[in-house]
């Protein structure tokens, strides 16, 4: 019998209506496929100059070349090639991506990575300022998020943590640790962890590598967790609760008290997500901004990811994954006694780590310091708040959410993606929202150079215009967008991406 089959048959049996349906679906699969792949050969077609630009302009390798090239050529090819990338996040019009990014930072991180870049923190012995870096930017970070407080609530349970290489492993390692844990001092065989919709993908990432059933929650009409819903989620299988401060689609923060709160009640680990704001929103509460508890402060809140490579400034490739007590972090490390290759231990996924990453984390935040993260923080958040005002007062443009910092807007009754496409037309890189049509500006120290605020708002309300002026030209974004939000089949979709990542292999 054919899977066609089976599937219809299996249905019959449970709703008539459905198999109707899926019948009529299934029918449909060979055309949504053929479009799919028009759309996608498209796609590539306007997309693969832009993705490939030095194809045939600068030399091109597939194999390793027999006679080594002169390291003169080699750098004057790269400073060639970086000044070329460099223009539009230097002027600004980047969401997130470079956090900070002035010369004379970016130049004082390039000296203390080159002083270091032979470390490799696998070897503590050998060399130990990696691993006096490393603990100590995990101690200014936990003294940052709370960890005085939970002292006073748990003496006995130091919020302690590991450097990790970014935010997605900071979660993996969290998620990773609750199975374990759960597994060990519950005996959950079949682990389950309850998350927002608005709650980043690296949460999916982390259920698909480690065999956890990630429950995603619809969130409320003001894009926060649904705490009722989260808490009607709960089974015997739940492990533990996420929230985010705050999520990445529109910079909203859930309410992380009450879901810690219901966490605790149950028993279950909390892990508050703060890759985004962890380093922002401490300063921004300094600066009498409206943020509500996030942090270890909440005794409910057993976790946290903090992402020093975004508002911390460090250079990209490091974040900080907190527990609350030693004993649930023993549960993210490796250790091995019996491989012939020695005793061998690691504390995060990978083996050898870029050492020269984690002495340039440690130095931007010490010479930031507590004034220089509150300044830094000022300008952005008035950046955002000028920006959010302007974007509010062009007819048709809505903000979506509350973000401090992130701007979420949506436009009515013209298609927010071809706003997008006009807005790339003009040079801007900005980040693609669905559920509902959108994107998003991230705003960073880029953003506050005089005049960007200012000019972003002026492009937006031309862009609107322009979209209103004219008809869809089927190219840019605004029809893959389309196409993804109606296309049934997600398996599809995914594929589509998957072989655009196929794309960023090829020579
Ligand atoms: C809220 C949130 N969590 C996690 C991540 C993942 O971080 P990374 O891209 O460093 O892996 C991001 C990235 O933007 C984020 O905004």
């Amino acid at each position: 019998m054919k899977l066609d089959d089976l599937m219809t048959k299996g249905l019959t049996r449970v709703n008539p209506k459905l198999a109707a349906r899926s019948e009529r679906y299934l029918r449909r699969i060979p055309a949504i496929r053929a479009r799919l792949d028009r759309e996608y050969d498209r796609l590539m077609a306007g997309i693969e100059g832009s993705l490939k630009p030095y194809r045939g302009t600068v030399p091109s390798f597939a194999t390793i070349p027999p006679a080594g090239r002169p390291r003169e050529e080699i750098l004057a090819e790269m400073d060639d090639l970086s000044g070329r990338e460099g223009t539009t996040w230097r002027e600004g019009r980047v969401s997130g991506g470079v956090y900070q990014g002035d010369d004379d930072h970016v130049a004082f991180l390039n000296r203390v990575y080159a002083l270091n870049s032979q470390v490799n923190p696998l070897h503590a012995d050998l060399w130990p300022s990696a691993t006096k870096y490393e603990a100590e930017i995990v101690a200014m970070t936990a003294a940052m998020l709370g960890a005085d407080a939970a002292r006073v609530h748990e003496p006995q349970r130091e919020v302690c943590g590991t450097v990790t290489s970014g935010g997605t492993e900071s979660i993996l390692m969290a998620m990773k640790t609750y199975r374990d844990w759960a597994r060990d001092t519950e005996r959950i065989k079949r682990p389950q962890v309850i998350a927002p919709t608005t709650a980043h993908v690296a949460f999916d990432k982390a259920a698909h590598y480690f065999g956890i059933r990630l429950i995603r929650v619809p969130v409320g009409r003001d894009f926060r967790a649904d705490v009722a819903r989260m808490r009607a989620a709960i089974t015997n299988d739940t492990i533990a609760l996420v929230g985010s401060a705050p999520a990445f689609p529109h910079g909203t923060i859930d309410p992380i008290e009450a879901l810690s709160e219901t966490a605790r009640e149950h028993g279950l680990g909390f892990h508050t997500d703060a890759c985004l704001g962890g380093f922002i929103l401490p300063w921004a509460r300094r600066l009498g901004y409206p943020v509500p508890p996030f942090d270890f402060s909440l005794p409910g809140v057993t976790s946290m990811s903090a992402d020093t490579h975004k508002y911390g400034y460090a250079a990209k490739g490091t974040s900080v994954v907190l527990y609350r007590g030693t004993e649930l972090r023993s549960y993210q490390y490796f250790a091995a006694t019996e491989w012939p290759g020695g005793l061998y231990f690691s504390p995060t996924m990978a083996g050898s780590r870029p050492g020269g990453l984690s002495a340039a984390c440690w130095a931007a935040m010490v010479s930031m310091g507590e004034e220089g993260y509150l300044e830094a923080s000022r300008r952005i958040l008035e950046a955002a708040a000028a920006i959010k005002e302007g974007a509010a007062r062009i007819p048709g443009v809505r903000v979506v959410g509350d973000g401090l910092f992130v701007v979420a807007i949506t436009t009515h009754p013209i298609d927010p993606y071809r706003v997008m496409d006009a807005m790339t037309g003009r040079g801007w890189h900005l980040i693609g929202l669905q559920k509902p049509a959108g994107f998003h500006l991230c705003v960073t120290l880029r953003q506050t150079a005089p005049g960007v605020a200012e000019r972003f708002v002026e492009d937006l309300g031309a862009s609107v215009e322009e979209t209103r002026a004219t008809k869809p030209t089927g190219a840019g974004m605004a029809p893959v967008y389309g196409m993804a939000a109606t296309v049934p089949f997600r398996g599809m979709v995914s594929d589509m991406l998957k072989r655009y990542m196929d794309l960023l292999y090829e020579v």
